[in-house]
C-alpha cells in the first residue's frame, strides 16, 4: 500500500479535499494508496478533528518544545517515517522546513502554496498580489526543494481577481480551486510511483 502521510498546522480543508477524494475515487482499489496519518505542528489544528473522526491516525509534533529547527525535523521525521509513507503531503503546513527533512524525502515531498508561483513566495500572497494589481491569482501544487516555495510545478489553477476583492474575499476564491487541483496532482504522483 502506498500510504500518504499529510502535514497540516490549521483548518486542514485541503487535507480534507484529499481525504475525500481519496475515499470517493477509491484510491485503495485504483491506486493502492490510503492517507494513513495525519501530523500537526499545533495540538489545536482543526484539521485534526477532521481526520480523527475519518478513522486516521492523528499525530501531534509542538514545534515549540524543540529548541532548533533541526530538532523539531528529527522528531517530526521520525514520527512520519513510522507511517512507512509513499508521500509526504504538505497542506498548510506553516513551518520552514530544514534542508536535512527536504533532503530525507526528495521527490516524495509535496506543497500547495497559494499563489501563482514563482511570484509570491512566502506569507501574504493575496494582499500582495492585490497590491501589485495582479488580474489574475492561483495556487501552485510543487514538489518541494531546498529554496522555499519553488521547487518543480505539478498544478496550478487561475482565478480573476475581482473588482472590490479583499485579500479574505481571493484567498476564499483560491481555496476553492486548491480543493480541486491538490487531489489531482497527489493521485497523478501517486500513480507514477511504484507499486510498494
Ligand atoms: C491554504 O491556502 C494553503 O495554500 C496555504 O495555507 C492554507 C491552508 O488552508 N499554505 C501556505 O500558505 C503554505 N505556505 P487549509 O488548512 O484549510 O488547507
Amino acid at each position: 500500500m502506498k500510504n500518504i502521510v499529510i502535514l497540516i498546522s490549521g483548518t486542514g480543508s485541503n487535507m480534507a479535499a484529499i481525504v475525500n477524494a481519496a475515499r470517493r475515487q477509491r484510491w485503495e482499489d485504483r491506486l493502492g494508496a490510503q492517507v494513513n496519518c495525519v501530523v500537526s505542528n499545533r495540538a489545536d489544528a482543526g484539521g485534526l478533528v477532521f481526520a480523527a473522526r475519518q478513522g486516521i491516525a492523528t499525530e501531534v509534533v509542538d514545534h515549540k518544545a524543540f529548541a532548533t529547527r533541526e530538532a523539531f525535523d528529527a522528531e517530526l521525521t521520525a514520527v512520519i517515517d513510522r507511517c512507512q509513507p509513499a508521500l509526504v503531503v504538505l497542506a498548510g503546513f506553516m513551518r520552514i522546513l530544514t534542508p536535512g527533512f527536504v533532503q530525507h524525502y526528495d521527490g516524495r515531498l509535496l506543497n500547495i502554496h497559494p499563489s501563482l508561483l514563482p511570484a509570491f513566495p512566502g506569507l501574504h500572497t493575496h494582499q500582495r498580489a492585490l497590491d501589485a494589481g495582479c488580474r489574475f491569482a492561483g495556487a501552485t501544487v510543487h514538489l518541494v526543494t531546498a529554496q522555499l516555495d519553488h521547487g518543480p510545478i505539478l498544478a496550478q489553477a487561475v482565478v480573476p481577481v475581482l473588482p472590490g476583492d479583499d485579500a479574505d474575499a481571493l484567498a476564499a476564491r483560491v481555496l476553492t480551486q486548491e480543493h480541486r487541483i491538490y487531489p489531482e496532482a497527489v493521485a497523478r504522483r501517486l500513480a507514477e510511483l511504484p507499486a510498494q
